[in-house]
């Protein structure tokens, strides 16, 4: 049943092209953006004026990477919010606000409570999921699929992919029909999307280098990922799956934190990973990157193909290649993922189930 992989997680990893491509597909029409199931009239979508986006572990970090898309291209607010905090801080639900819920099982208990939480107070809730018929599915006001297929390992991987891809073709639809993109930029960005499977497949391709590399790693205490913006979002997801499976303490920071506190705990040999994929923001995180190499850190950059001043300050590069800013996530994820995983066979873990887990954690 793991179709001749070792693992599900490795498994799963290599069906991501095929998972983005099956979330895309049936929602793209020519030029245009048309999600049919999602049931809301352009009279809806121009009235909202806020989105909560609240969700659980990975879910939550593609919401983080969808409030830099959803406010970039649709220019409406966005606050993300974990499920399990959202529920318990009597949050304002003001008129117009939209409630997004994404969930790969569609059973996690907070997000449930979140949403009925939430369908309480008279505002309208998406659910943005995977498992068909699925309780947040069911309960939801609209739904729109993540086309994953069954995922197994606990550590999630395709399930998150398409949760990033069904949101950014959510904001593009509400960017539509606000007119906040225009017609040439949407095309654009419709071709660049349609350009992911076969960059995801690369990828993947690259896999004995990433191995290689991870093998280095296997008995590092601490490993921090660092980014920017966007940058920052895939480092708090990439973080997630290096820890989660491997049992190395890992965290996520801010670039530009740093100096207020996490930047004491790098040693000499220290593991930083830094994701640099946004143009305007090279030069900041390059002077980062100096900041924590002076301190002794081993830094493995991930960045866009082309990038080659950042060659001259990292240890390490890993490219990805050329797709539009607001995608870069979808791409940089990859070494991560694999990263972690291969972290965690070198150190002789069960990656596909980690201990103290569950794949579906329906208690709150
Ligand atoms: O089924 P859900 O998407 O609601 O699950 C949310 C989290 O429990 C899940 O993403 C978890 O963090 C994974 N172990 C991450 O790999």
């Amino acid at each position: 049943e793991k179709g001749g992989y070792e693992h599900f997680m490795l498994k799963e990893m290599y069906e991501q092209p095929k998972a983005v491509s099956d979330t895309l597909s049936p929602r793209i029409k020519g030029n245009r953006i048309v999600i049919e199931e999602l049931g809301m009239s352009d009279e809806e979508i121009r009235s909202i004026r806020k989105i909560y986006i609240i969700a659980c572990g990975s879910a939550f970090h593609s919401g983080m990477t969808n409030k830099y898309v959803f406010e970039g291209l649709a220019r409406i607010p966005v606050e993300v919010d974990l499920a399990s905090e959202f529920r318990y801080r009597d949050p304002i639900f003001e008129p117009d606000t939209l409630v997004i819920i994404v969930s790969q099982s569609g059973e996690t208990a907070d997000s449930l409570a979140a949403l009925r939480e939430a369908k309480a107070h008279g505002v309208p809730v998406l659910g943005i999921v995977n498992v068909v018929g699925s309780s947040i599915a069911r309960e939801a006001d609209h739904v729109m699929y993540t086309w994953a297929g069954p995922e197994i390992a606990v550590a999630t991987t395709k399930a998150y992919s398409t949760q990033l891809i069904a949101q950014y073709l959510l904001a593009l639809k509400f960017a539509q029909v606000r007119g906040t993109v225009t017609d040439e930029e949407l095309e654009e960005m419709i071709q660049d999307l349609k350009e992911l499977p076969d960059q995801i497949e690369m990828l993947l391709n690259n896999k004995e280098k990433i191995q290689h590399f991870a093998n280095r790693y296997i008995a590092a205490r601490d490993v921090f990922f660092i980014g920017r913006g966007i940058d920052y979002a895939i480092s708090m997801e990439g973080s997630l799956k290096l820890k989660e499976i491997s049992y190395i303490h890992s965290e996520a920071y801010a670039a530009g934190e740093l100096k207020h506190g996490t930047i004491s705990l790098i040693e000499d040999g220290t593991l930083v990973a830094a994701v640099l994929t946004q143009e305007s923001l090279y030069k900041k995180m390059i002077s980062n990157i100096e900041e924590v190499r002076t301190r002794g850190a081993f830094v493995l950059a991930v960045t866009n193909v082309g990038n080659h001043e950042v060659e001259k300050t990292a240890d390490y590069v890993i490219y990805i290649p050329k797709t539009n800013r607001y995608f870069t996530n979808s791409l940089a994820i990859i070494p991560l993922q694999l990263f972690g995983y291969y972290v965690a066979i070198g150190k002789g873990c069960d990656v596909d189930k980690p201990r103290n887990l569950a794949k579906s954690v329906t208690v709150e």
